[in-house]
């Protein structure tokens, strides 16, 4: 889920999550390697891969089940960002967005029987009759949690502060959506970047999957 939101100032922040509470490396280079791995012909590649990186096995292992909607799937911000108060106290913390129709996932089975696309068209089709409502979330670390480490979810006992509701009335045109730019690193004052690694290089990767996509639609026209 990516979360664009438009200020009075005319500036505009952004929200990147995805719906693992974590991710299967720390770095951008094992990231690199990882991808790799996952795309090697030889599976020894990938098999020695996962025997060094134990948080990559777990995404591996993790089951990851289709959500039923788009509405009832829960994303995570994954890398910790710094809350700076007007005093100049700093707090991480790290986004997640549950929804408040509550979680709910399908079977395999369930799974293999929807169209490709169904979640797009169940999404129009659920804000037909209401809107889709989310919790907006901060989980806040433990002395000692990783904070620079998006590998390494906290623990779910650690307090989780909500701070509004998203909540998604329509769906805009496709042609409105494609060059939109959501970057993590797109903030504003009183919420800046930590050392997290990844927080960079995701950046910079999708800046330039946004030139490589916008150059695609414009080949395509
Ligand atoms: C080094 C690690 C990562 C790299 C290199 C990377 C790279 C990318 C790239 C190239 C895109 C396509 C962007 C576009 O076409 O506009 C993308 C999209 C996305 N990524 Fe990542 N990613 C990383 C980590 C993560 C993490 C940790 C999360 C979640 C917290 C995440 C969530 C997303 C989401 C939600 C999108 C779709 C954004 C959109 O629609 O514009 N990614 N990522």
């Amino acid at each position: 889920m990516a979360i664009k939101f438009i200020l009075p100032d005319g500036e505009d922040t952004d929200i990147v999550a995805h719906s693992y509470n974590g991710f299967p490396v720390s770095t951008p280079e094992d990231f690199l390697s990882f991808l790799k791995a996952v795309g090697a012909k030889d599976p020894q590649v990938l098999a020695s891969f996962l025997a060094t990186h134990p948080a990559a096995k777990a995404f591996i292992d993790a089951p990851k089940p289709t959500p039923l909607s788009f509405a009832t799937e829960a994303f995570y911000g994954v890398d910790a960002f710094r809350f700076i108060n007007a005093a100049g106290v700093e707090q991480y913390g790290r986004y997640r967005i549950e929804p408040v129709a509550g979680q709910a996932h399908l079977s395999a089975s369930e799974a293999a029987q929807r169209a490709p696309n169904f979640l797009s068209q169940d999404l129009a089709e659920r804000l037909k009759v209401a809107p889709a409502e989310f919790r907006l979330l901060v989980q806040l670390p433990a002395a000692g949690d990783p904070i620079l480490d998006g590998s390494a979810a906290w623990a779910e006992d650690r307090p989780v502060l909500e701070i509004g509701t998203l909540t998604l009335h329509a769906l805009a045109p496709q042609a409105s959506q494609q060059p939109l730019f959501f970057t993590p690193l797109n903030l504003v004052s009183g919420v800046a970047s930590s050392e997290d690694p990844l927080l960079v290089a995701r950046t910079r990767a999708y800046r330039i999957s946004l030139e490589r996509r916008s150059k695609s639609a414009v080949a395509r026209d």
